[in-house]
């Protein structure tokens, strides 16, 4: 179907004159790049555990196999190139007055493509720091290193700067990401499958306050209901022309 005949009337007009967008973006986002999603039938939870990958648990019950996971992930990511989705969201922040993106990944590959002002929830894999006393960890992370370094202040283990489940969100981060989704007009969800609190309770606050809701992903989620369009597309391929059409009506106004 025809993007303007998907989105309707009444989303074409707020598109036109909308101040305030924001944007959360989960892992499908990324998937044109080459980088697994979660959980996708080939996901990363179909062939790894997450408890014993992506938890403090699992780090301090096995360090290096954790250790060398992430190494595995931050090979795959340097690998990888930003998407055309990553690039339209970069030029829409160009576009509108007010622009958030919130992010569930870690990749950097918002950053990579030009958008300035990213929200990343779930931490990213460049930074590191000291499992035992939290300083930031600056020395060298090579491929090289396949056990993880002893924090020079403590002797702690480091880890990577992500966050595990059962840790709590950069507090700083979410209360952005919620004043964001507060106050928006216009709110895209992009290639999430909204399984993950608090990330996923952000579109339903922005429904909640008003916002008008597009979803962007082959598949259903239980957010659909809440969208007031839902684009069945790969991000790579809708987003361009989701860009495209905004420039258009804005420009038109
Ligand atoms: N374009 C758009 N969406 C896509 C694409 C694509 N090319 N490919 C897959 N998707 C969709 C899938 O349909 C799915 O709904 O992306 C979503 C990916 O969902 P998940 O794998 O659950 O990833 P995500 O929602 O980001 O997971 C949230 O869970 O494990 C934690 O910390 C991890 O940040 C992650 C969080």
């Amino acid at each position: 179907m025809e993007m303007r005949a998907l989105l309707g009337q009444r989303l074409l007009e707020r598109l036109a004159t909308a101040e305030r967008f924001a944007v959360l973006t989960g892992a499908g986002v990324s998937a044109e790049s080459g980088i697994a999603t979660f959980r996708d039938p080939n996901g990363l939870w179909a062939q790894f555990r997450p408890e014993e990958l992506a938890s403090m648990e699992g780090f301090l019950a096995n360090p290096t196999r954790v250790w060398q996971w992430y190494q595995y992930r931050r090979h795959v990511i340097e690998s990888a190139q930003p998407n055309p989705a990553h690039i339209a969201l970069a030029k829409l922040e160009q576009i509108v007055p007010t622009f958030t993106l919130i992010t569930q990944n870690i990749d950097r590959l918002h950053q990579r493509a030009g958008s300035q002002r990213v929200l990343e929830l779930h931490g990213n894999l460049e930074d590191h720091h000291c499992a035992q006393c939290g300083r930031p960890y600056q020395g060298e992370i090579s491929a090289e290193i396949a056990q993880p370094p002893r924090c020079p202040s403590c002797g702690g283990l480091i880890r990577p700067s992500v966050v595990w489940f059962g840790e709590l969100l950069p507090a700083g981060v979410l209360a952005e990401a919620e004043h964001a989704a507060r106050t928006a007009e216009i709110f895209l969800v992009i290639g999430t499958s909204a399984e993950v609190y608090p990330a996923a309770g952000l579109p339903l606050i922005a429904w909640h306050h008003g916002a008008m809701l597009i979803e962007v992903n082959p598949t259903p989620t239980h957010l659909s209901s809440y969208a007031h369009a839902a684009i069945r597309q790969k991000a790579g391929v809708a987003m361009p022309h989701l860009v495209a059409l905004i420039e258009q009506l804005r420009s038109n106004c």
